[in-house]
């Protein structure tokens, strides 16, 4: 399977800067001979359309959302349908990004809900998970990930794994500069493939598991050749096309 090289724009850029940056992007990305990469765009709502629009034929760029609220639709003012998503053209969507789970509150449940409401509308899903500093600081990595990761035992058994990437970002590393070292991400993702093994069965063997904490294009080559490592999701260093291209190419 392709490497997933995932830029999160978080609240970021108009729709004229994405649509820029997209166009450079694929300049940037076209005609290359790493044919082992796929990237996608988590873009603001807003950008996701314009963004489609401007990937080239030939460019394996797929577009997704940041945020969706669970349910077919309904009064649940301010929020937003995978229908609705699918209709600007949404391949993807993240869930459980860490600033979901501590900015806005969104509990395990809710978030174990997100997961399962996405992959049954169709939607391929990054699913984050990773531990805070104080959780790393008492010993508790690994019982974080297997309590974040149980709920993919509830995600079919015949699910094709392109459709469901896990991204490993430790909360430490995200925006800080600080990114995991070698060690700490191959100990990590052992431990992600472990669980994904228990909950998934063979599956789980083969879903993808991406790094995620201030991944630059200078750490993203020797990031990426890591055991079990299959991708990044970048967010400060993916907004300038250019650099998000380094990091794709990697
Ligand atoms: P960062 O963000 O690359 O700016 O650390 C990563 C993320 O939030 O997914």
């Amino acid at each position: 399977m392709k490497k997933l090289m995932a830029a999160n724009w978080k609240m970021y850029k108009n729709q004229n800067e994405a649509e820029d940056t997209v166009n450079e992007l694929c300049k940037l990305l076209q005609n290359t001979d790493k044919n082992d990469r796929e990237a996608l765009i988590f873009a603001p709502f807003t950008c996701i359309a314009k963004a489609h629009a401007a990937i080239k034929n030939s460019v394996p760029l797929s577009i997704g959302a940041q945020n969706f609220y669970p349910a077919k639709d309904g009064a649940f003012t301010g929020e937003i349908s995978a229908h609705m998503l699918r209709e600007i053209q949404a391949a993807w969507v993240l869930v459980g990004h860490s600033e979901r789970r501590s900015v806005f509150n969104e509990s395990l449940q809710l978030v174990e809900e997100k997961l399962l409401f996405a992959l049954n509308e169709g939607f391929k899903v990054v699913f984050c998970v990773g531990e805070s500093l104080e959780e790393r600081e008492a010993g508790k990595l690994q019982q974080v990930l297997e309590t974040q990761l149980q709920s993919l035992q509830h995600i079919s058994k015949d699910i094709n794994t392109e459709h469901v990437a896990v991204a490993y970002e430790p909360v430490w590393a995200i925006g800080t500069g600080k990114v995991a070292g070698p060690d700490e991400i191959v100990e990590a993702h052992a431990m992600v493939r472990e669980a994904l093994i228990k909950n998934m069965g063979s599956k789980g063997a083969e879903t993808r598991i991406l790094y995620g904490g201030s991944v630059k294009p200078d750490n993203a080559a020797n990031i990426i050749k890591l055991d079990n490592e299959d991708g990044v999701l970048v967010g400060g260093a993916s907004l300038q096309a250019e650099s998000f291209a380094q990091i794709v190419l990697a």
